[in-house]
């Protein structure tokens, strides 16, 4: 399709040259005496590929008019007639947004030098805007598929972490949402030490797995009515080890491993399966087992009935310090924490 170029000028004798030129170069003209002509062709909503422009018309002139173009049609480009033949005329064209300038009486060298080059330009940029919006809709798309994937992710994720924590409670049918109220303590203590949302999700995946290890223990070990022998209690211990070592094998879990392994030891180095002390044991273990410790007073035990919430905090604060960290036993108390075990 041949390119559409439109001429305004007030001089017929122009026009007429300039048509002919143009038409012999095969690009199709549509002529325009001033400014007015001009809007009407515009506001017709053809294809314009090029505008020439006279800068000394009745009515609005050159500049007028291509100030109007600048703003309203910036990727139609405007060659510039001027009877001047001063360079000032011509940069000002320029500075307004014209791509060039032509000096009267112009010469058909010039002229079709100077169209095809302007239309040669305006076509790359057209292209280069092309691609630019071509690649940043790919790149949109891409963004989309992205987040996409990450809430598939994550919800395969809470949907994997819900499935195994449901797998604990079922075995060791007394814990029966232990998991998810220690979760829920855990977390809460973790906002109140102002942990970031990764951090929380570590805390709240970690204490959900926390008993993960119980899935190697016999149910009828865990479910045992009379008090356990010594033995028995060396299996029951092992269960944060088991623990370590199922998760080991999925990538996903790795974040809660120390949680997992951990969650039995305690601040002056008596507890298992390492007798880390207090320095050695990350604080995102030291909340699960203070909430997890909490969890199990309140609640019905198969050897045990249940604790009150009283009784239950009293052994806290009496362990502050050698079994549970003291600050977390602050907040634990002071913002009570406590009492978001009701919840189920
Ligand atoms: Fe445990």
């Amino acid at each position: 399709m041949s390119k559409h170029i439109l001429i305004t000028d007030d001089d017929p004798g122009i026009r007429k040259i300039l048509n002919i030129l143009l038409s012999n170069e095969g690009y199709s003209v549509t002529l325009c005496d001033g400014g007015k002509a001009l809007h009407e062709q515009l506001n017709l909503g053809r294809k314009i590929d090029l505008i020439m422009l006279d800068i000394k018309m009745p009515g609005e002139d050159g500049f007028t008019l291509l100030e109007f173009l600048h703003s309203r049609h910036p990727r139609i480009p405007v060659v510039m007639l001027t009877a001047f033949n001063d360079l000032e005329t011509g940069l000002k064209a320029i500075r307004m947004g014209a791509k060039d300038y032509l000096t009267k009486p112009v010469t058909r060298e010039n002229l079709i030098t100077c169209i095809r080059l302007i239309l040669e330009m305006s076509e790359e940029e057209r292209l280069k805007e092309e691609r630019e919006t071509a690649f940043r809709h790919h790149h949109e798309e891409i963004e989309e598929q992205l987040s996409h994937s990450m809430s598939t992710l994550d919800s395969v994720t809470r949907s994997t972490l819900m499935a195994f924590s449901e797998t604990i409670e079922q075995k060791d049918r007394y814990t029966k949402g232990h998991c998810k109220r220690v979760s829920r303590l855990s977390v809460a203590l973790g906002v109140a030490l102002g942990y970031s949302d990764d951090r929380l999700e570590v805390l709240e995946g970690g204490a959900l797995l926390h008993d993960i290890g119980k899935i190697g223990i016999s149910e009828a070990l865990l479910n045992k009515r009379t008090p356990l022998t010594k033995e028995e209690y060396k299996t029951i211990q092992m269960h944060p080890l088991y623990g370590d070592r199922i998760v080991s094998h999925i990538e996903l879990f790795q974040p809660y491993r120390p949680i997992i392994r951990h969650h039995h030891e305690r601040l002056d180095g008596t507890g298992y399966p390492d007798g880390l002390k207090d320095k050695e044991i990350p604080l995102d273990v030291k909340i699960v087992t203070l909430a997890d410790t909490f969890d199990s007073m309140t609640s019905n035990r198969a050897y045990r009935k249940a604790f009150s919430p009283e009784i239950a905090l009293e052994e806290i604060r009496l362990f502050s310090g050698s079994q549970f960290d003291s600050h977390l036993v602050d907040l634990f108390i002071e913002k009570e924490i406590y009492a978001l075990t009701d919840f189920e």
